[in-house]
């Protein structure tokens, strides 16, 4: 079989079926799917093959994206892949989770480890490599931060020019700074996410460059290896829950994708319920599905702390809502207040994250609170993004100068003259 007939693209929307060359949206404006072949994956693939890859000393396996390069992209040659090596996250639990969110098996998967700080390096590589596989030289997204901090790395990487689209003034520093020092051409947009993510379509559309938001649908095979290294980890046995922050919808997407594989090859045998978790500031995915709505009910002004997800025009919705259909999942909203509390808790624990990686562990308190999630069933949260990404709310949180939030686990720097008598003083309040 011919590398390419292992994958054929099709429209979600009218169905329509392309070749894997340089298209990453259908002519009728749908997302496509990556359809690979999952009869000759469990030919080629299966517990063992993964397990020996785990120590092998080749650069590719030692990648938590290319170990699995079957499910990924059959297509990509050695010689085009771009790797830093991503993945290889760690799973953590620790006591003030467990009295926290008030489940006893509780664990965080920590994808603010990857190389440039977050989730996004899963679906950069291959999104790169395939960029590099296509022979293009430009390539663009729009983004709240962490896409474009991960483009510009993998872009540079790989010696192609990286264009990315912020909503000016709206993203963290630490992800800006990344932008900037990888060498991205950074065009600041006059509007939110969404206003950028549209126009980010249009020109590349027009101007030829290579698209890598997650409307490319490759970015979405690199994501679902979340959940494929997280079922290997668990030595294949699925977890009741996976919680996972909501903004754009590529990561609700990408695990639905991954888990229908995973059960479809018989890697798993039970199917875990997504629980996507949104800013209430910022829930179109909670009202479309709440109200059962065959439309999505965007949001026109987003606002939240989270700006990770401050999003209201999701691109991959209808994916999303596929992903929860497949998995009998959720979705569920917080506020800032608990996105900042329930962060506080993992930050804590000396674990550590960005705000809207906090919305996955804020929710499952209010499931459990609610009775969705029972306190016995077993839940994983992803961690999407790094502790040092927004230290700008970090600090605003503990010196409690965040505007209608409250400082509950607040963490006071104390002020002193230089002597010792002071010193003992604090350390002994
Ligand atoms: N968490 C973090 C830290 C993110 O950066 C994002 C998305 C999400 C959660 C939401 O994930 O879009 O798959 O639902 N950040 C994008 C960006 C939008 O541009 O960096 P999603």
């Amino acid at each position: 079989m011919d590398k390419s007939d292992k994958v054929v693209l099709k429209c979600i929307d009218c169905g329509k079926e392309y070749k894997p060359v340089d298209v990453y949206e259908c002519a009728c404006g749908g997302l496509l799917d990556v359809n690979i072949n999952l009869d000759w994956v469990s030919k080629v693939v299966s517990r063992d093959v993964f397990n020996k890859r785990l120590g092998s000393r080749e650069k590719i396996f030692q990648s938590g994206v290319w170990r699995y390069r079957e499910l990924v992209n059959p297509m990509a040659d050695d010689l085009c892949i771009v790797s830093r090596p991503e993945g290889n996250t760690s799973l953590y639990e620790h006591r003030k989770l467990v009295e926290y969110s008030g489940v006893k098996d509780i664990k965080l998967k920590h994808e603010g480890e990857n190389p440039t700080g977050s989730f996004k390096d899963r679906g950069m590589s291959p999104g790169v490599s395939e960029a590099v596989r296509l022979k293009m030289k430009v390539v663009a997204c729009a983004s709240t931060g962490n896409t474009s901090a991960s483009m510009a790395a993998y872009a540079s990487m790989a010696g192609l020019k990286p264009v990315v689209f912020i909503p000016e003034g709206k993203i963290a520093y630490g992800k800006l700074s990344q932008a900037l020092a990888y060498g991205a051409k950074v065009i600041q947009i006059e509007g939110n996410f969404d206003d950028a993510m549209n126009l980010v379509r249009e020109s590349s559309r027009r101007l030829g460059m290579y698209l890598l938001n997650s409307v490319n649908p490759w970015r979405i095979e690199g994501q679902k290896t979340i959940m494929i290294e997280l079922m290997h980890q668990l030595a294949w046995k699925s977890p009741d829950w996976i919680a996972v922050p909501a903004g754009n919808l590529g990561n609700t997407s990408a695990f639905g994708k991954a888990l229908e594989e995973l059960y479809k090859l018989e890697l798993i045998y039970d199917m875990p319920r997504i629980a996507s978790i949104q800013a209430e500031g910022a829930n179109p995915l909670y009202q479309t599905w709440s109200k059962k709505s065959e439309k999505l009910l965007s949001v026109g002004h987003p606002e939240t702390i989270a700006t990770a997800i401050k999003i209201g025009n999701p691109v991959s919705w209808k994916k999303a809502l596929r992903a929860l259909k497949v998995t009998n999942g959720v979705v569920e909203q917080v506020s800032d207040q608990e996105i900042m509390d329930a962060k506080a808790k993992i930050d804590g624990s000396g674990i550590g994250c960005e705000p809207a990686s906090a919305a996955s562990l804020a929710g499952v308190k209010k499931l459990v609170e609610s009775g969705v999630i029972d306190r016995k069933e077993k839940v994983v949260c992803i961690i999407t993004g790094n502790i040092l990404k927004d230290s700008e709310a970090t600090v605003k949180y503990h010196l409690d100068e965040l505007a209608d939030i409250k400082a509950t686990y607040s963490n006071q720097p104390t002020a002193i003259k230089p002597d010792l008598e002071e010193v003992e003083k604090v350390i002994k309040a």
